[in-house]
């Protein structure tokens, strides 16, 4: 197994940079999300380390190894593709096992690494079958299982499970999860969502227009957001954000536009008298009879939690109870802000203010 290290790479498409200086760090084991906006860089910088772009600036290890120039089959990769990419005309077997012959491995080797495959994915009843008589999750098993009997230093995806239903993208999420922890290789991951981000990685690379906002674990990111970009892009529904100030004398309070005053506690005192966005996750904002009124704009009732558009403060926003709630569209609603929770950012920089 193998650690990866980016240093300042940088990728040029023609004069049009791409990728802008990107570092990171990841240990040996570690699952690892890339996750951005479609065009963000992504894929640019997964094939890099593929070795199926070049790089033009900073440096690339794997292992320990710089690798900017090794061809990628001297890189003890295997990649997984959004479309799988199966031979139509070999069984699951023959797909399975096909790169093991071009390496000219044991025939009686290939084939046990191919069993061993398949019964860690399910497959072994599927293995006479061809790619068109398979359902879309076992092709993307296959896909898998191609890349396992390689038992490369690091396992790289991009995007796999976006060509399945949203059950199976579920189910599949975990079934990577498990393969993860019981093989443990170094795993470079790639997708626009945030939730197969959240509910997959160790840790998260957040990307935007080919430079890395911020890394950290799931929860650090959703706890610690480094700016509105990230506060923005994390979580489901979407970070509430209100634009105002707090005024130095009164700093318990934040205005919005239309005068509200929205609770802080205990602001960093470089966000006094400074224009400021006000970060509210959704859950956050309770109902509290004695609260702030706002009116119903939207009720969503999903069984599990109520999810709600409240116009409060001059802002429509985004609320989710796990209560049940009876009023509806255009009755009013009181809510109480959980000032603790509140994340405070520079409104120009867009950089989360901390004491
Ligand atoms: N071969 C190429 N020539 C020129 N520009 C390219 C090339 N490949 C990618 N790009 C550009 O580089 C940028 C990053 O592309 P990339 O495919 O890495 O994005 P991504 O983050 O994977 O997006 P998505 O989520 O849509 O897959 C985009 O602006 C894209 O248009
Ligand atoms: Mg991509």
């Amino acid at each position: 197994m193998a650690g990866v290290q980016f240093a300042d790479v940088r990728k040029s498409f023609g004069s049009f940079p791409v990728i802008k200086g990107v570092d990171i760090d990841i240990a040996d084991g570690e699952f690892v999300i890339l996750v951005g906006p479609s065009g963000c860089g992504k894929s640019t910088l997964l094939r890099m380390l593929a070795g199926l772009e070049n790089i033009s600036g900073g440096e690339i290890k794997i292992g320990g190894r710089v690798v900017n120039t090794l061809p990628p089959k001297d890189r003890d990769i295997a990649m997984v593709f959004q479309n799988y990419a199966l031979y139509p005309h070999m069984t699951v077997q023959e797909n399975m096992g096909f790169s093991l012959m071009l390496n000219k491995a044991p025939k009686a080797e290939a084939e046990k690494r191919v069993k061993y495959a398949a019964g860690i994915l399910g497959l072994d009843k599927l293995l006479d079958r061809y790619p068109r008589q398979l359902s879309g999750g076992q092709r993307q098993r296959v896909a898998m299982g191609r890349a396992i009997v390689r038992d490369p230093e690091v396992f790289l995806f991009d995007e796999p499970l976006s060509n399945l239903d949203a059950k199976l993208r579920v189910a599949m999420r975990a079934e990577i999860k498990e393969l993860h922890q019981r093989l443990k290789t170094t795993t470079v991951y790639v997708t626009h969502d945030q939730i197969e981000a959240m509910t997959m990685a160790d840790k998260i690379v957040v990307m935007h227009d080919g430079v890395v906002e911020q890394i950290g674990t799931p929860l650090e990111l959703y706890d610690k957001p480094a700016n509105l970009f990230v506060g923005g892009f994390i979580g489901s529904p979407a970070m509430n954000m209100i634009k105002g100030r707090i005024d130095p004398e009164n700093p318990k309070s934040f205005k919005a536009p239309d005068g509200t005053a929205l609770p802080v506690s205990n602001p960093p005192a470089d966000a006094l008298g400074r224009d400021l966005v006000y970060g509210l996750r959704p859950e956050y904002i309770l109902l509290d009879a004695d609260g702030l009124p706002g009116e119903i704009v939207v009720i969503e009732p999903t069984g599990y939690e109520t999810h709600l558009i409240l116009r409060l403060g001059g802002s429509d926003l985004s609320c989710v109870f796990r209560e049940r709630v009876s009023a509806r569209p255009g009755e009013t609603l009181r809510v109480a802000i959980d000032a603790a929770h509140v994340h405070l950012f520079d409104a120009e920089s867009g950089r989360r203010l901390t004491n």
